[in-house]
């Protein structure tokens, strides 16, 4: 207790550069210990992130708008291999997570059924599934997978009140032709601008592109295979890390990270179709992009929207959510 109190006082004496290596050093170690890529299967809550991905690579491959014949097979085959690993390290402790990927599988196996696909093996891993966990496969009954969506219905929504503003939203992967106007943009942007920052700083910014540039990001972003080329228009969010002090160094994030929740929010408001792509990615990655496209080092990018017209009617990934006991604690 007291070495950490003269360490802590020491540092604060520090020059600043210093006191930075210290605090990545500091990141570093919870790094190591707790990414969910490192002994990701001794350790059940790691365990259950990284299986909630993979149904998920599932739920979004049944919605984007072309999806391959008999698409998905080994990504689903590979699911329930580890759900069934899961079962036998964690299902006495947490079998109740196993409902909402088994869920997902289910949809998956009903989607290929009505494309006319013959899976006979993945039914069968299902099957065995279902056994060892305690599920009967008629009594699944969560809404997983995807759902039809129509644009009139969605606009009529986000315009209705807040609650089913939020209700409404979803990652759409497909848009109309058309680009979004300019003006729906900017009424979007204007609405985003009210997010709160520290100190009201506002240190965001976007960089907008249509056409083939859009593409091209996407396609160097790199996690939407198979529907890059179907998004026109990108907003990629970023923050000037000019706007933060010694002692805020990872301010930037958490003000973009706002600013890029409202912004989309504003975007189904105005009646367009968004869908959030990570921009978590290693530096080399981000500046490779920040390179190509014209965006200073001194901001980091936050977050791509993907924006567009909606179709008329739309495939749209469920992505079920857990509740909210399991994510939330009164202290
Ligand atoms: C930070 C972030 C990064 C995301 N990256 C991707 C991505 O690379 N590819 C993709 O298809 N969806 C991506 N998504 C969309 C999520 O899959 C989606 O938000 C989630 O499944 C919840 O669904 P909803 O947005 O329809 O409510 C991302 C979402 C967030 C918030």
């Amino acid at each position: 207790m007291i070495l950490r109190r003269i360490f802590h006082s020491l540092k604060a004496r520090m020059p600043l550069p210093i006191q930075f290596l210290l605090e990545v050093l500091g990141y570093w170690r919870r790094l190591c210990k707790y990414n969910a890529s490192r002994n990701t299967d001794r350790d059940m809550q790691k365990m259950q992130y990284t299986l909630l991905r993979e149904n998920h690579i599932i739920e979004k491959g049944m919605s984007i708008r072309e999806t391959h014949h008999a698409f998905g097979q080994a990504k689903v085959a590979a699911l329930i291999k580890r759900l069934r690993k899961y079962q036998r390290l964690y299902g006495q402790t947490d079998r109740a997570f196993l409902y909402y990927p088994i869920s997902t599988i289910k949809a998956y196996i009903d989607y290929q059924h009505n494309d006319n696909v013959e899976i006979p093996d993945i039914e069968h891993s299902f099957t065995l599934l279902c056994e060892e966990a305690g599920f009967s496969p008629k009594d699944i009954v969560l809404s997983a997978g995807i759902k039809n969506g129509s644009a009139r219905y969605l606009q009529e929504q986000a315009k209705s009140n807040f609650k089913d503003l939020l209700y409404s939203r979803h990652s759409i992967r497909y848009f109309q032709d058309t680009l979004p106007s300019r003006a729906l943009i900017d009424d979007a942007l204007l609405l985003a601008s009210r997010t709160p920052s520290a100190c009201n700083r506002q240190a965001w910014h976007t960089h907008i592109y249509f056409g083939n540039d859009s593409h091209e990001i996407l396609r160097m972003q790199d996690g939407c295979k198979g529907f890059y080329n179907d998004i026109h228009c990108c907003i990629v969010v970023t923050a000037d890390m000019k706007g933060f002090l010694g002692h805020e160094p990872f301010q930037c994030y958490v003000d973009g990270g706002l600013y890029a929740q409202n912004l989309i929010n504003a975007l189904h408001y105005v009646g367009l179709g968004s869908i959030p792509l990570s921009c978590g990615f290693m530096n080399d990655k981000l500046q490779k992009i920040q390179n190509c496209f014209g965006i200073p080092e001194n901001e980091v990018m936050i977050l791509i929207i993907g924006v567009g017209v909606m179709c008329a009617d739309m495939k749209i990934a469920i992505s079920t959510r857990k509740p909210i006991t399991q994510t939330n604690k009164y202290h």
